[in-house]
């Protein structure tokens, strides 16, 4: 169903530079992400030909929404190993957790029930799309004393700081590496999102970048990015923490 050629071009290993995916929601049904199996398996089957070698999945923690613990993460992400088993899938997949900083957030971080990822002990989080929490800097610094390495995911979809990117810069400052999304590069989000994401990335301000897949429409868009020459030289003009994991 999906064609990786185009113009005579192959799409495969586009994103092979990358070689792991560190944002995505590909556990079947617990967020709103994949909701069955078999399109999960799709996803990884085309993400695996984008080049991926590796995927960090990472479902929404998000409070009487997507109510995910390490256990019912840590399930469907075995549930999902042994369909990709079965179908003698090569591809390396965790799972890691999305936390929106919300009412809950401080109790999971009480509780020590914190997913992360990597060496470094990784963790996503997002905020509200309609204000920052405004104790962003104390929930930043008590991951870093809990020896966390917090990621903010796709900082440039936040409309709050889009005439400021020195706050998005601060927040580097304070010990808050930051995730964009590919897919802004694309403009999938709107133009104001892919003037700011390309902003951040020229101004060397991206640690990660991530695909943030949730269904069909993110897997067309990340192979509609893959064609695009002058948005994939950008991207390979940068380093990325990814290819460390
Ligand atoms: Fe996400």
């Amino acid at each position: 169903m999906f064609s990786f050629f185009s113009g005579g071009k192959t799409l495969t290993d586009a994103f092979s530079f990358l070689k792991t995916d560190i944002h995505s929601h590909l556990i079947p049904g617990i967020d709103d992400g994949s909701q069955a199996m078999k399109d999960t398996i799709q996803y990884i089957q085309e993400l695996h030909k984008l080049g991926y070698k590796k995927l960090i999945t990472t479902p929404h923690v998000k409070a009487g929404i997507y109510p995910n613990t390490p256990q019912t993460i840590h399930q469907g992400l075995k549930e999902v190993q042994e369909a990709l088993q079965a179908q003698n899938i090569d591809i390396v997949l965790e799972a890691a957790a999305e936390y929106l900083l919300d009412e809950a957030f401080e109790n999971i971080l009480q509780q020590k029930e914190i997913l992360c990822f990597g060496e470094k002990k990784y963790v996503l989080i997002e905020i509200s799309f309609i204000a920052p929490p405004p104790n962003l800097s104390e929930i930043i610094f008590t991951l870093k004393t809990q020896g966390y390495r917090p990621i903010m995911a796709h900082p440039e979809r936040y409309g709050y700081w889009w005439g400021h990117l020195n706050k998005v810069a601060h927040l580097k400052d304070t010990g808050c590496i930051l995730q964009l999304n590919l897919l802004s590069l694309i403009g999938y989000y709107g133009k104001e999102v892919k003037q700011v994401a390309v902003k951040l990335l020229e101004a060397d301000l991206i640690d990660f970048v991530g695909t943030d897949l949730h269904h069909e429409r993110h897997l067309l868009a990340l192979q509609q990015l893959a064609k695009n020459s002058k948005i994939m030289k950008l991207l390979k003009q940068k380093t990325f923490l990814n290819e460390t994991l």
